[in-house]
């Protein structure tokens, strides 16, 4: 029996819908708003002063271009020279905005930041001080790197204070696995509305410790922070991605003894010192991949200056699989497009040694143009088909599965949250006007410009410049057509 007081009538309910639907509206103005700000801020940190371009597409990719340091490994050696008495070199540096806010960061604790040649940085942290909370808050939200600062500045100050974090909006991006592990080396944490912060009344000391699931952040956390606690460390279940074995390279030179055993555990014997590093960061094979795509999907031939095989190895069986032709050089990996039809492919996304997640949103434009329907089952981010959205505008045919696909055949064991991209093609692209939503996504909707006919308008393309170095001039290069005014 209903209770008549207690039931909305047909106008409550109208207005209740209406507010809800007002609610949503309103949270989608404040995350595109939120994204056209992080857009602004990033492009501005590496000298973009606009952030649109407007892409003629249709005409193939042709041509040589140059990839520095792996983001994701520089950003984190750049941390690590907190750690050392003396001052650490580090060479092939990217100039991407992320590596900017790391800089940033690390100068407001008091690390004198040098540049020698263009992509050589000097990192002296003789006077790492405390910083103001108001100065760190200003950081907020622009990247996820500041999490890694907890360790070092532990160290160092025996005390941190980290902000909110940012970074692309693929998941829920939790940091859980971060604080159970620093719990565990015995920092007290305390969550605060702008962010959190650390003490270690009683000093760091090694643990034994094991990870849900192989982090790659966690993991550097643990490396970070092992390094110089008291006693050993063993870390169960870590991830061991080529930056990651490049960090512990790192370390190593740096007076660490990290070493790595099978089945991805790293024993870590704690020193009471470290010294500064000289190392030449490994190459972002991350923008080699997003590269490759592109010269796949625009049936191109891009020559990626500074690409090595090994660690490409997974992404280059598919690319094979696929249909593309590349050929292993002394100093780099040409990819083309050796004609004929594009072939479809079954990809579970995972961590290394698999097919990593920051490859798929770029491959996906070129199997778009595929004879045939590829899936795309993604086991790493909860949300990462966001970018799909704008495709499907251009003409692909891509259906998101947001609780994923069973699938018999597969290798990576299903996770709760994982979801899947069914992909038929050939489509024929056609120019649309679209916004990028992520960094890696941001990439595939230029590919994806580049490949449609017609006009497009790419706009909040700083967020593209957080890991991408130059790709206005390395487009310019590879003979795209296309305007930005500057
Ligand atoms: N996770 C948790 N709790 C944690 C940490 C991670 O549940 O405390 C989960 C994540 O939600 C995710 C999974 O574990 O589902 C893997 O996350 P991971 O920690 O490995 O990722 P990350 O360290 O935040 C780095 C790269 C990403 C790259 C991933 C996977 C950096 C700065 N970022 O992120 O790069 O996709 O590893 O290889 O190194 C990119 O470059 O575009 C990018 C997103």
């Amino acid at each position: 029996m209903t209770n008549a007081a207690n039931t909305p009538g047909a106008d409550e309910t109208a207005l209740a819908t209406s507010a809800a639907d007002d609610a949503v509206d309103a949270a989608a103005a404040a995350l595109a708003q939120g994204l056209k700000d992080d857009a602004k801020h990033a492009g501005a940190r590496v000298g973009l002063t606009s952030d649109e371009i407007i892409i003629h597409g249709g005409r193939p990719l042709t041509g040589r271009i140059e990839v520095r340091g792996a983001k994701n490994l520089a950003t984190k050696a750049m941390v690590a020279a907190l750690l050392g008495k003396t001052p650490s070199v580090l060479r092939n540096v990217p100039n991407i905005s992320d590596v900017r806010v790391v800089a940033g960061l690390l100068a407001l604790h008091g690390v004198l930041i040098t540049r020698g040649t263009d992509d050589e940085w000097r990192l002296d942290p003789s006077n790492v001080e405390v910083a103001h909370k108001a100065d760190i808050d200003a950081h907020a939200g622009s990247s996820r790197i500041p999490i890694l600062f907890c360790g070092p500045l532990l160290h160092r100050l025996g005390e941190a204070f980290i902000p909110d974090l940012g970074g692309c909006r693929i998941g829920d991006r939790p940091i859980d696995f971060h604080l159970d592990a620093l719990r565990q080396f015995g920092a007290v944490i305390e969550k605060l509305p702008s962010g959190i912060s650390l003490t270690a009344p009683n000093g760091l000391r090694g643990a034994a410790i094991e990870l849900p699931y192989p982090s790659v952040g966690a993991t550097e956390q643990v490396l970070l922070t092992a390094v110089l606690a008291e006693g050993e460390t063993e870390l169960r279940n870590a991830a061991i991605e080529p930056e990651i074995v490049d960090l512990i390279c790192i370390l190593q030179k740096m007076g660490a003894i990290i070493s790595m055993e099978p089945n991805r555990v790293i024993f870590i014997e704690g020193v009471k010192e470290l010294r500064g590093y000289d190392h030449r960061a490994i190459f972002d094979r991350n923008e080699a991949a997003s590269w490759a795509a592109a010269a796949l999907a625009t049936k191109g031939d891009i020559y990626v200056g500074g690409a090595e095989q090994e660690e490409m190895m997974t992404f280059l069986n598919v690319f094979r699989k696929v249909g593309g032709d590349f050929d292993v050089r002394e100093d780099g990996i040409r990819f083309w497009h050796p004609g004929g039809t594009l072939k479809p492919v079954t990809i579970e996304t995972d961590v290394h040694p698999g097919f990593m997640t920051d490859w798929q949103q770029p491959l996906v434009v070129a199997l778009t143009q595929a004879q045939g329907t590829s899936t795309i089952h993604e086991t790493v981010y909860e949300n990462r088909f966001g970018f799909t959205d704008a495709l499907v505008q251009m003409g692909a045919d891509i259906v998101v599965h947001p609780s994923g696909l069973a699938d018999e055949n597969r290798r990576v064991k299903r996770r709760e949250f994982e979801q899947a991209a069914v992909i038929t093609g050939p489509s024929s692209l056609h120019g649309a006007d679209v916004e990028v939503p992520d960094l890696r996504g941001g990439f595939s909707h230029l590919i994806a410009a580049l490949t449609a006919e017609g006009t497009s308008r790419v706009s909040n393309i700083g967020i593209i410049s957080r890991g991408y170095e130059n790709f206005i001039e390395k487009l310019r290069l590879l003979g795209a057509d296309f305007i930005y005014e500057s």
